[in-house]
């Protein structure tokens, strides 16, 4: 048997252990061959990203943020690429790989789902520090993206004291707000602004005044930057929404940033209290994975040679509960999971 891996969309903490835990339990138990593909699926596009793997190359891996077989948003379906899925699937027989692991997102283990309907024999992996995959109730990266949030809020509670400021922290999220309420949450963030949720500017700006008139004189702002935030109120709005685009990337996807300057604008124009802003930005993204993370990836990896053995493809590995199953990769792929209602009720129980 011969397996190739590769990792595509953005990085995260996690996946050189899933990698490590692939590429051990292939090599060392079933003593099957691994392809190594570089920079997602532009290693099955371009000629000479691929390598044979070895023990030694995923040695000392294991608690090293990034990913050793690199990564990139190349999508073979997108129109800037002539024949892409085509010379992906020449390449896959040229290299004479039987299974495929795609270690990504949705947009990763969308183009997985395709390749798998053309006859490619397909396991996918989900991470992402989103978190917002249908059929797993965590990716991993996410724990870690939460962690070195709820750090930065830590740390922006003691400035934004000392100073009696509106601090806004824009943290990662485009289209659900799991990082941010996570980091809300363990942070004591005293508003959190998801996508989900759609809100007024004028309602956050009370809840800040509702929060200074008991006596506080600071506050902390979280914001995923996908959030939907309305500078008028409902009776004037056009139903726009702050956006703070900077160009889309292959999937189409536009990318966000720069929310947090507009709401801290604002927030000090409306209130009067001095405001300022922090993009957490790929900091969230960098760095060694949590223990949590370690494991999961390494769950899901061990996992994933399993399915190959009983050649069970088409489907993705996914926690549910304690339990690592297998699940159809079109149910990743179709549905964004979004924060459900009562866990955001709870973080609205510490607003204002
Ligand atoms: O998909 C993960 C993610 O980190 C999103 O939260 C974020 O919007 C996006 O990637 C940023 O993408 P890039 O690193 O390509 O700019």
């Amino acid at each position: 048997m011969k397996i190739g891996i590769l990792t595509g969309g953005g990085d995260c903490p996690g996946l050189n252990a899933v990698i490590r835990a692939v590429v051990r339990k292939s090599i060392s138990q079933k003593q099957w061959e691994v392809i190594g593909i570089f920079e997602g699926w532009r290693g099955l596009i371009d000629e000479g990203l691929t390598r044979p793997m070895t023990l030694a190359e995923v040695s000392g891996i294991l608690h090293r943020g990034g990913t050793i077989l690199k990564t990139s948003r190349t999508n073979p379906y997108s129109k800037k690429i002539e024949n892409g899925e085509q010379r992906v699937l020449e390449n896959i027989k040229k290299l004479e790989i039987d299974c495929l692991v795609a270690v990504g997102g949705e947009d990763t283990l969308g183009v997985a789902e395709k390749l798998f309907h053309k006859g490619v024999n397909m396991i996918g992996i989900p991470k992402t520090i989103d978190n917002d995959l249908s059929g797993t109730d965590y990716t991993f990266g996410y724990d870690t993206a939460v962690n070195i949030a709820t750090e930065a809020i830590d740390r922006l509670h003691t400035t934004a004291e000392s100073h009696n400021r509106v601090l806004v922290c824009e943290v990662m999220g485009r289209h659900a707000g799991w990082i941010a309420i996570g980091c809300g949450i363990a942070g004591g963030a005293d508003v959190i602004l998801i996508p989900e949720r759609p809100v007024e500017m004028d309602n956050v700006c009370e809840l800040l005044k509702k929060r200074h008139n008991r006596g506080k004189d600071f506050s902390i702002v979280v914001v995923a930057e996908g959030a939907k935030i309305s500078l008028e109120k409902e009776k004037d709005r056009d139903g726009s929404f702050i956006v703070q685009e900077l160009g889309t990337d292959e999937f189409g996807h536009v990318r966000l940033g720069g929310i947090g300057n507009v709401i801290a604008r604002e927030i000090e124009k409306r209130t009067g209290f001095e405001s300022r802003m922090v993009i957490l930005g790929h900091i969230q993204r960098g760095g060694s994975p949590t223990a949590f993370d370690r494991i999961l990836a390494t769950r899901f990896g061990v996992k994933a040679v399993d399915l190959i053995e009983r050649g069970e493809f088409g489907k993705m590995v996914a926690l549910r509960g304690k339990d690592i199953v297998a699940v159809e990769l079109g149910k990743a792929v179709y549905e964004t999971r979004t924060i459900d209602d009562e866990l955001y009720e709870t973080a609205a129980v510490f607003f204002g």
